[in-house]
């Protein structure tokens, strides 16, 4: 494997190039060996696992150590990927300390090169917490899923002037806080613009247009293994969950057909000790 894993400094300089950023999510260790063999940059262990491996209705259910179990697996396929864990809701907010320790056990427990949490200026100190305990920390600002219900549901933010000032302010708060990139979901594509040409580091965007540094989608979204809904922001790159089914109902219908296994799928044994087989049984009184 030639890959190069990326760092939070060539992700910077990508930036600077003018290089378009590429990520994606994973949860485990088959879905993290393809992707590990694809041209993706990033790769996040999102709580969008609360929906697309779990699923729940939302993120906020997810907690720590099931997001451990997670990020172990695709950390196992993912050695030549910069990998982010996401901090489930709660993992974060009660105190700075908490956040920090947390932050700790998902770069030491789930094998992370960095972590990811939601907000802006309202977790700012925290963001700088963890980045002084010498972990890298993305930040995720815009529509923020674990906030949902605060935010009035899943729809776009920074429409108006109000929302979208607060926007640019969250992004140069966590610039300041030390964050190496930022995801940006669901805002004008204008004011995702403006952020991207305001801070140094990495925007990566998500339902924020083309203007961003790079952009990240859910893998099961871009593949067509979640069907319960498909905002706007997706695109389907392929229809494997439409695959899986055709391969499924083959097998069945072939084990129905008496198909499969064939000789080729099955294991011989030589025909003298075949033949002796229910003879010897019969001697040790194991058949009649
Ligand atoms: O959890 C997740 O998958 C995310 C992406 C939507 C960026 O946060």
């Amino acid at each position: 494997m030639d890959k190069k894993k990326p760092t939070v400094l060539t992700l910077k300089q990508m930036k600077r190039e003018g290089q378009k950023i590429t990520m994606t999510t994973a949860y485990d260790y088959g879905m993290m060996s393809q992707v590990a063999k694809s041209d993706i940059d990033i790769v996040l262990v999102g709580d969008s696992a609360a929906m697309t491996m779990l699923g729940y209705e939302s993120t906020v259910p997810i907690d720590l150590e099931t997001m451990l179990v997670f990020c172990q697996g695709v950390a196992r396929a993912g050695k030549h990927t910069f990998l982010v864990g996401d901090m489930p809701f709660m993992s974060y907010e009660v105190s700075v300390e908490k956040a920090v320790a947390n932050a700790g056990r998902i770069m030491k427990e789930g094998f992370m090169d960095s972590v990811k949490l939601e907000g802006g200026e309202r977790v700012a100190d925290t963001v700088a917490a963890i980045v002084r305990a010498g972990i890298p920390v993305m930040g995720h600002i815009g529509l923020t899923p674990q906030s949902a219900s605060q935010l009035g549901g899943f729809t776009v933010q920074g429409k108006d002037l109000q929302s979208a000032k607060q926007i640019v302010k969250d992004a140069l708060a966590l610039e300041k806080a030390g964050v190496f990139a930022i995801i940006m979901e669901v805002v004008p594509a204008p004011v995702a613009k403006l952020v991207t040409e305001l801070v140094q580091v990495p925007i990566i965007g998500i339902g924020g247009g083309k203007h961003c540094d790079g952009q990240v989608m859910v893998l099961h979204d871009m593949l067509g293994l979640f069907d319960k809904f498909s905002p706007r922001f997706v695109k389907r790159y392929a229809h494997l969950g439409a695959e899986m089914q055709k391969a499924l109902n083959q097998f069945a219908s072939e084990v129905r057909e008496g198909r499969f296994p064939s000789q080729e799928h099955s294991f011989s044994m030589p025909d003298e000790v075949a033949g002796q087989l229910v003879a010897g049984l019969k001697e040790d009184g194991v058949l009649k």
